[in-house]
C-alpha cells in the first residue's frame, strides 16, 4: 500500500495540528467507537456562537449502525461511493432562527466554526474528517425529522487516516496520493486598506 504524505507549503509557520489536516476518501479499517465521534463533537460544543446560541445540530451514525446508511443515503452517489467506507457519518444543520425568531444570519458561520473544531480535534486523534455538500439536503432534512427553523449543511465521513488509496476509483485515487495541497495566498484575500479582486473565478 502507498504511504501518502502531503506537502503544504506555508508562508508562516502554523501550528502542526492545522497544517498536516487534510481531507481522506480512504480510511482505515479500525472502528471509531461512539465515544471517539462523541469526543470530536465536545470539541465542536465549545465552538464560540453569535450570542452563544450554538445553531449546530448534528445526527451521527456508527458503522453498522442503521443512522449510519441513513445518512449515506442522503449523499450524491460520488460520494457515496468513497464514503460508504468511512467509520462514522455526519449529518450536520443549523438553526435558522435566532432567540428573536427572525433570520439567524450567522448560523451557517456558526456551524462552520463547530466544525473547524472537530476537523482539528479529530487530526489530533489521528482521525481524518472529509466534509463534503454533495448531498440532497431536502431527503436529509425529511428523513431525520427536522421541522422548519433547521436547515441541513453538510454530511462528514470519519475515519482514521491510513486506508488504502487502491479501494478507490481511478481518478480519486489520484487525488488522495496528490502530495501538493494549494491554496490562494494571504495577500491575494486579505487587504490592509479597500477591497481589490485579487482572485479571478
Ligand atoms: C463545505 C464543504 C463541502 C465539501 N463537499 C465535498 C463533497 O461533496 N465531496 C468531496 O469529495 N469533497 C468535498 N469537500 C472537500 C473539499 O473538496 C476539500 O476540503 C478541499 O479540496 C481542500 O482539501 P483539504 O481539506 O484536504 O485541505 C467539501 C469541503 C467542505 C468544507
Amino acid at each position: 500500500m502507498k504511504e501518502i504524505t502531503k506537502i503544504t507549503p506555508t508562508d508562516y509557520e502554523i501550528m502542526d495540528e492545522i497544517k498536516s489536516r487534510w481531507s481522506p476518501r480512504a480510511f482505515d479499517d479500525v472502528p471509531l467507537s461512539v465515544s471517539e465521534v462523541k469526543q470530536l463533537l465536545e470539541a465542536g460544543r465549545w465552538a464560540s456562537s453569535s450570542f452563544n446560541q450554538q445553531p449546530w445540530r448534528i445526527i451521527y451514525g456508527i458503522k453498522g449502525d442503521p443512522v449510519f446508511d441513513r445518512i449515506l443515503s442522503c449523499l450524491v452517489e460520488f460520494n457515496q461511493d468513497w464514503a460508504k467506507n468511512a467509520q462514522a457519518l455526519l449529518l450536520t444543520a443549523y438553526k435558522n432562527t435566532n432567540n428573536e425568531g427572525e433570520h439567524y444570519r450567522h448560523a451557517m458561520h456558526d456551524l462552520g466554526l463547530f466544525m473547524g473544531n472537530v476537523v482539528i480535534q479529530a487530526n489530533h486523534k489521528g482521525i481524518g474528517a472529509h466534509q463534503m455538500g454533495g448531498l440532497d439536503p431536502v431527503k436529509a432534512h425529511s428523513e431525520f425529522g427536522f421541522t422548519s427553523e433547521f436547515d441541513v449543511a453538510t454530511a462528514v465521513a470519519l475515519g482514521r487516516y491510513g486506508g488504502d488509496p487502491d479501494t478507490l476509483p481511478k481518478d480519486l485515487r489520484a487525488d488522495e496520493l496528490e502530495e501538493k495541497r494549494t491554496r490562494f495566498k494571504v495577500d491575494q484575500f486579505a487587504f490592509n486598506g479597500n477591497f481589490e479582486n485579487k482572485i479571478e473565478d
